[in-house]
């Protein structure tokens, strides 16, 4: 058996999948043989990743949900129980940056979303997918995004930072407390990936100065694709990491060292 088959008979439920770092990473689950529910609030997103997955043989479905109304999430979970059975493998990848101003400027209502979608969705989800993973006698996988803005300060960017050092914290607690069930909860720390949340950085050009210079520079001088953050996501949640439980994997060249 190759290692197509890693995750034969597994369900992943993926959120953000219609984009980036999500979709990379259902696309690499189903590769290993993982049915996929791809879970992220635009339509058309989903919609192309889903059926790009069907094409390749993969089972795969969507779900709209917009993260924000924390209050859908188990309802969402229970549909994907519903159409798959059971929830083997939980990535929470679905996160916004939020508006950029300095602390000073910053409007509570942009704290609160960026907190909301960022953090809070992702806690709800740990809670209703865990308890589905316990309920069924144990054993899961979780794997939270974070970002290198979890482990350094960056400008402008107060909320989203403080956000993800939350997501970095909430996945450590949380695999304290789910150990004893054996499911592993580790978290991925992309720093800079050419994904639609950085396309206002510009071009490739413009991404290899934003790397090479300043606050956003990393040892390697050269910025992510999804797919670089979606091999470390995946790794997470085969065989073969059975061990690493609480920790986070730096995707970002070096940015944080
Ligand atoms: N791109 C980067 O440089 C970078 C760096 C560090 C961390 N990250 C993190 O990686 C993750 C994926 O980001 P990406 O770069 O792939 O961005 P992206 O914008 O391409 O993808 C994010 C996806 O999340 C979905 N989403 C956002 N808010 C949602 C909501 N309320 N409900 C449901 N779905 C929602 C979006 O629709 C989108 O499909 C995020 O958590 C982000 O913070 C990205």
């Amino acid at each position: 058996m190759g290692d197509a088959m890693l995750l034969a008979g597994k369900v992943a439920l993926v959120t953000g999948g219609a984009s980036g770092i999500g979709e990379a990473t259902a696309k690499m689950l189903a590769g290993h043989g993982a049915a996929v529910a791809v879970l992220d609030r635009e339509a058309a997103g989903l919609e192309r990743v889903v059926s790009a997955l069907h094409k390749t043989g993969a089972q795969a479905t969507a779900h709209r949900v917009d993260l924000a109304q924390t209050d859908s999430i188990p309802a969402a979970v229970a549909e994907v129980l519903r159409v798959h059975g059971r929830i083997d493998i939980l990535v929470n990848a679905a996160g916004i940056s939020g508006e950029e101003a300095d602390v000073l400027t910053q409007s509570e209502a942009n704290f609160d979303r960026v907190i909301t979608i960022n953090l809070k969705a992702p806690f709800r989800l740990i809670q209703e997918v865990g308890r589905h993973m316990v309920a069924r006698g144990g054993g899961g996988r979780i794997v939270n995004v974070t970002s290198s803005s979890a482990h350094r300060a960056r400008r402008v960017m107060a909320p989203y930072g403080a956000a993800k050092a939350g997501l970095a914290q909430l996945t450590r607690t949380a695999a304290a407390d789910l150990g004893r069930h054996d499911i592993n909860v580790n978290a991925v720390a992309p720093g800079v990936t050419m994904t639609p949340m950085t396309a206002t950085i510009g071009d490739e050009a413009e991404f290899a100065k934003v790397i090479a210079e300043g606050p956003l520079a990393n040892l390697l001088g050269r910025a992510s694709k999804p797919e670089d953050v979606a091999d470390a996501i995946v790794y997470l949640c085969l065989p073969g990491s059975r061990q690493i439980t609480g920790q986070t994997i730096h995707t970002s060249a070096g940015a944080v060292v």
